[in-house]
């Protein structure tokens, strides 16, 4: 059985004296929990969560990488040193580096190879506009979305890597996806993957992220093919992030 993670994107927020709570609020409640608890802090943090997590069994991981390795790249930074601050996970691909910073699928399967070079867990986020989901073309932008890494890097890269749903529509709005709504394509990224691997497949975790609270996270995480949240607004707060990871519990 696959083994249920809960992630917080910090996004551009946060401060030290900010962290300092969240982070050791959230190390001391973590030890109570059977699923995996991952957070994702900007940058600058990220030696601060390093030593503030340090022993904690709470994962951390970067919001974005350099698709470049070293140099001349003013502003990038690379996967090596995202790996020497303790990084585990790096997020790819998500829909405001996509959409407010220009990031192309091309882009993102070049950053997510630089990032699986490095030794880091690529969390892969996929997902459609309210436009294409009005227009019918969810299924088509999320499979396209996904294509363009497998392409590149080729099914056995998924083995060490994570995919997050995340329907741009509903990232901070309050309007979830329905558990129906997001499992249908959780299933739909699956099946995409069983057909070129079906073990491969059946073991990769695949999250759920968009308006995630702890009112809606124990339906959306009861799916089938749901594996876990990648949380935003509410993994700013303790108590919600923490009541969200006991609903993955
Ligand atoms: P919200 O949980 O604030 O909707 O954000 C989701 C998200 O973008 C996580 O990456």
């Amino acid at each position: 059985m696959r083994k249920k993670l809960v992630a917080g994107n910090w996004k551009m927020n946060g401060s030290l004296r900010q962290n300092e709570v969240l982070l050791s609020d959230i190390s001391a409640a973590v030890p109570g929990l059977t699923c995996e608890v991952a957070v994702f802090p900007p940058y600058p943090y990220l030696a601060q969560s390093q030593l503030a997590l340090a022993g904690s069994g709470v994962a951390l991981g970067a919001q974005s990488v350099s698709e470049y390795t070293q140099g001349a790249f003013t502003g990038e930074v690379s996967a090596s040193m995202l790996a020497e601050f303790g990084c585990r996970y790096v997020l790819l691909g998500h829909s405001e580096r996509r959409g407010l910073f220009g990031e192309t699928d091309a882009v993102v399967a070049a950053k997510f190879e630089a990032a699986q070079k490095a030794g880091l867990i690529p969390v892969l986020c996929l997902g459609e506009t309210l436009a294409e989901r009005e227009s019918g073309s969810t299924m088509a932008v999320v499979a396209r979305q996904l294509s363009s890494v497998l392409d590149r890097s080729g099914v056995g890269a998924m083995v060490s890597a994570v995919v997050a749903y995340e329907p741009v529509w509903a990232i901070g709005t309050g309007m979830t996806a329905s558990p129906a709504q997001a499992q249908e394509v959780h299933a739909a990224i699956r099946a995409q993957v069983a057909v070129l691997d079906a073990g491969v497949a059946e073991g990769l975790c695949i999250l759920y992220g968009g308006s995630v609270k702890p009112q809606n996270a124990e339906e959306l995480f009861g799916q089938a093919d749901i594996d876990g949240g990648l949380i935003g607004g509410a993994a700013l707060v303790a108590d919600d992030f923490l009541k969200i990871c006991l609903a993955a519990s």
